[in-house]
């Protein structure tokens, strides 16, 4: 029996209700598999947690989640709490103090989901952006002085390191390389930002003879958004900036039909902590407990996972249940469909001990 610990962070608005779907699932491929068991332990810090506490996590959180295998993430974010707070009091802290220093977003158009371009349909549309995660425009450093007065000055620094640029680019192209395309595109906005952007264009072009098996181009992140919308089958895998990659997944997302169904994996390649899987959409108060919201992002996300934990069956299982259940229809209103969290819950736990999954 293989046996893993899974560390459970709901948190906010529709979070808890997504990943009491996606535990559901994990629960139920552990029966249908037969040789696997997950313990999860949830946590229930965020904005509640933050109100009582005034921390978003104990001092000691990421000790505690240290010794766990994954951490399974829902959202972060309240009306009343600084969105400032609740990022960099739980979710960036996790990210970056286990240095999970790529995030990747795969993003289809899965079957039963209409894509907004006109022509694109299922398979149009199978890309893999993976975004630095650790540094870059989110690294945090900047600062205010003079704050209220005429001559106020506000700074947000982008910090590109050698290390850093160079390990998002090795996963970058090893990723495109186990992929059947072997296509990788390094975006980056070079021709107006000429330090750290030109970097990232010398490394990419150092670290491609590594992988003398991959086809790679160069694009400027504004012509990106163009080539995304108007020739997404001339994409496959993208690597970007934190800033960069965070603005073209919700393109991604938007492109295949639904932020709604987006997942985010934030990997640590080393594995020397644990790595955080988490759906992209948000805490979404405006549905918060009506039973509606999406849970095929925490499904996405937990066949993530589960790829990671090594346990590729299990992941291609739960993706195959996620599809039939799409492509017959049985989605929530977000994506047109009529279905509660629970319908689609339900139906995905029975496609996976259907046998024809
Ligand atoms: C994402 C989100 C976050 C980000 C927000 C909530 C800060 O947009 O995961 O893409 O920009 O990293
Ligand atoms: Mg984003």
């Amino acid at each position: 029996m293989r046996e893993y610990s899974i560390a459970a962070i709901p948190a906010d608005g529709i979070g808890p209700e997504v990943i009491a779907a996606g535990v559901t699932a994990l629960e139920s491929l552990a029966r249908r598999l037969g040789d696997v068991k997950f313990s999860v332990e949830t946590f229930d810090w965020g904005s509640a947690y933050y109100r009582k506490h005034g921390a978003m996590m104990p001092a000691d959180g990421l000790a505690t989640l240290k010794k766990f295998d994954a951490i399974y993430f829902g959202a972060v974010g309240a009306p009343d709490v600084p969105d400032h707070i609740t990022l960099w009091g739980l979710r960036l802290p996790i990210c970056q103090g286990f240095d999970q220093y790529a995030n990747v977003r795969p993003t289809r158009i899965l079957p039963g989901i209409t894509s907004p371009l006109r022509h694109a349909e299922v398979g149009d549309l199978d890309w893999v952006i993976v975004r630095e995660n650790s540094e870059g425009e989110y690294a945090g450093c900047g600062g205010r002085v003079h704050r209220g007065l005429p001559e106020e000055v506000g700074t947000e620094v982008a910090i590109f390191t050698r290390v850093g640029v160079q390990r998002i680019m090795r996963y970058a192209f090893r990723l495109a390389q186990s992929r059947p395309r072997k296509l990788l595109t390094v975006v980056t906005k070079s021709n107006a930002q000429r330090h750290g952007m030109v970097m990232w264009d010398e490394i990419a072009e150092q670290v491609s003879k590594e992988f003398p098996d991959v086809t790679w181009d160069k694009m400027l992140v504004d012509a990106m958004t163009v080539r995304m919308t108007l020739k997404p089958q001339s994409l496959d895998t993208i690597v970007a900036t934190n800033l960069h990659a965070d603005i073209l997944s919700d393109l991604a997302g938007a492109l295949a039909g639904s932020l709604g169904v987006a997942p985010t994996a934030n990997i640590d390649p080393e594995r020397r902590f644990p790595s955080m899987f988490e759906p992209i959409h948000g805490s979404a108060f405006d549905i918060t407990g009506k039973g509606i919201a999406n849970p095929v992002a925490s499904f996405w996300t937990a066949s993530q996972m589960l790829d990671h934990l090594g346990e590729a069956e299990a992941s291609a299982r739960l993706m195959r249940a996620v599809e039939k259940v799409t492509g017959a229809g049985i989605t929530t209103p977000d994506v047109g469909g009529t279905a509660t969290t629970k319908d689609v819950t339900a139906a995905v736990v029975e496609a996976i001990h259907s046998s024809n999954v």
